[in-house]
């Protein structure tokens, strides 16, 4: 049906063009942060298994920073704290040395407070339960539902800005990206939709497609994957970039 149509299409263009990611187990040396299309067949590997600490810390970096600034910041902290418990055990001070550049400290505050509770509640390890991952400090409803699906293999539902923007467009909705209610559906329409069998790179193809294809004005819908199921293109292809509506 539609939905399967809908996770196949967009799964099968993210395991072709997904950007290489320290935080998505990728070793790849000098392809770090490009896209797998630009990667000779014979330089390909299997990404490692990512362990649910970098799925946090990545998230929390990424949530008001670029992808390339993150690159560099993500591999030099997980060699400074490679464990919760290191990062529970370190100075103020020394977080701090490491977050420098990146801006809004509070995020590594809360990351600091974070790994301390993980540490003394959690046994060190993040828990797999999006109502377990709410009780850690600076981890909200986006953060949880990226740990447990991305890391968990959980069919959790995830959204974020990008994903907002994708489903105003699939759907046609004439709504501002601020509206509660908005929000709010869309929040359902992920819950519904993730692929419980691969329900991580659904959530990270979603939003991969709002940040490289699905863009806030230049929207390219002649590289989508899902241009046949969405209703703003079918509308009218001249007016994808109208949605979401501006405040
Ligand atoms: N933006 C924030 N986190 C992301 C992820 N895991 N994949 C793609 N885009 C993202």
């Amino acid at each position: 049906d539609a939905v399967d149509k809908l996770r196949i299409d967009l799964l099968t263009w993210f395991d072709e063009n997904r950007r290489l990611l320290p935080w998505r187990g990728d070793r790849a040396g000098d392809y770090l942060g490009k896209s797998l299309a630009e990667v000779p067949e014979d330089a390909r590997e299997t990404p490692r298994r990512v362990d649910p600490y970098e799925t946090w810390v990545s998230e929390i970096m990424l949530q008001q920073t670029r992808v390339e600034t993150v690159i560099d910041y993500f591999t030099k902290w997980m060699k400074r704290f490679p464990t919760p418990q290191a990062l529970a055990e370190a100075s103020p001070d020394e977080v701090n040395a490491s977050w420098a550049g990146l801006g809004y400290y509070r995020r590594a505050r809360n990351l600091h407070a974070g790994a301390q509770r993980v540490t003394e509640e959690f046994d060190g390890k993040l828990p797999s339960e999006v109502a377990d991952l709410l009780k850690v400090q600076g981890i909200g409803a986006y953060t949880a539902g990226a740990i447990a699906s991305i890391a968990f293999g959980r069919a959790v539902p995830l959204v974020d800005g990008n994903v907002i923007r994708v489903f105003a467009r699939l759907f046609a909705v004439g709504a501002e990206a601020k509206a509660p209610s908005l929000i709010k559906g869309c929040w359902s329409l992920a819950a519904s939709l993730v692929d419980p069998k691969r329900p991580g790179d659904f959530n990270q193809a979603l939003m991969e497609l709002g940040a490289t294809i699905c863009k806030p004005r230049g929207a390219a819908c002649e590289a989508c994957p899902v241009r046949s199921c969405c209703r703003a293109y079918a509308l009218d292809p001249t007016q994808v970039h109208e949605y979401p509506l501006k405040a």
